[in-house]
């Protein structure tokens, strides 16, 4: 009995000595040696990272019919913003997103959009122009830090921008850092492997991977919602 007892604490040791890295591990970056043209050449977590959004797209954001296919109302509404929230609009593109979020936290909320391409945040400066003053600021990121002050934003959101994140470890510890303790970040991502969503397939993720790669860094699950072409998934911020 004493032999079997220790047969199995020998077993228990070397496999946790095995897996424990293998697990600790899971979300780590590699390079592809043969990565598919919409990639960097590079994975994490063992997902291929997009190329970014270049800002020639910019007119595809704004496209008047994106509310009708991608339900950009429902998403707002299921923000559940309200009036005096500062919230954070990360890879804001030409702040389509942000200045629908700005109609909720009014009349003296804030919101941080926040890119990293010097061509949006040109466009994002003209939409702050025409808001009152200081409710849309702007910060240009790098490619690990999103350059936000601590602790100022009671939710984060990112729409369509976590898949291309050249450095999405550091840029969501980056981003957890100015969130709130107890506050919310969203992931929008086009729902994987859904052949009625006419997106390239580096550009979608699923729930399951977008949740082990926010889990991993200590973000806590909420919850998992559809919209049209899209899963809208919230985290607490510890
Ligand atoms: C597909 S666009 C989405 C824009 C916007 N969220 C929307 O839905 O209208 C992705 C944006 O993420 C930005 N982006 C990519 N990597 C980034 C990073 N590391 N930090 C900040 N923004 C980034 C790109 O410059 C681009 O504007």
């Amino acid at each position: 009995m004493k032999h079997t007892n220790f047969s199995l604490r020998v077993f228990i040791l070397l496999t946790g000595l095995l897996l424990g890295p293998l697990s600790w591990a899971a979300c780590n970056y590699a390079p592809i040696p043969n990565p598919h043209p919409d990639g960097i050449g590079k994975s994490y977590c063992d997902r291929q990272i997009s190329k970014v959004m270049g800002w020639q797209g910019a007119p595809w954001l704004e496209r008047p019919q994106r509310l009708q296919e991608e339900r950009t109302d429902l998403l707002i509404q299921k923000l559940n913003l309200k009036p005096g929230m500062v919230v954070g609009d990360i890879g804001a593109g030409t702040g389509h997103i942000s200045t629908m979020m700005t109609e909720r936290i009014s009349p003296d909320g804030v919101v941080w959009a926040v890119d990293i391409q010097p061509q949006m945040i040109k466009m994002l400066q003209k939409k702050a122009e025409s808001l009152p003053k200081g409710r849309l600021q702007i910060r240009q990121s790098s490619e690990k830090n999103l350059n936000l002050p601590d602790r100022i934003l009671d939710v984060a959101i990112m729409v369509d921008v976590y898949h291309e994140l050249e450095y999405p470890r550091e840029t969501l510890q980056s981003l957890m850092k100015a969130v709130k303790k107890g506050g919310k970040i969203v992931f929008v991502e086009y729902r994987a492997f859904d052949p009625d969503v006419p997106i390239k397939a580096l550009h979608t993720m699923s729930v399951a991977q977008v949740q082990k790669e926010a889990e991993d860094l200590g973000l806590k699950y909420e919850k998992a919602e559809s919209l049209s072409w899209q899963n809208m998934i919230t985290f607490i911020n510890p």
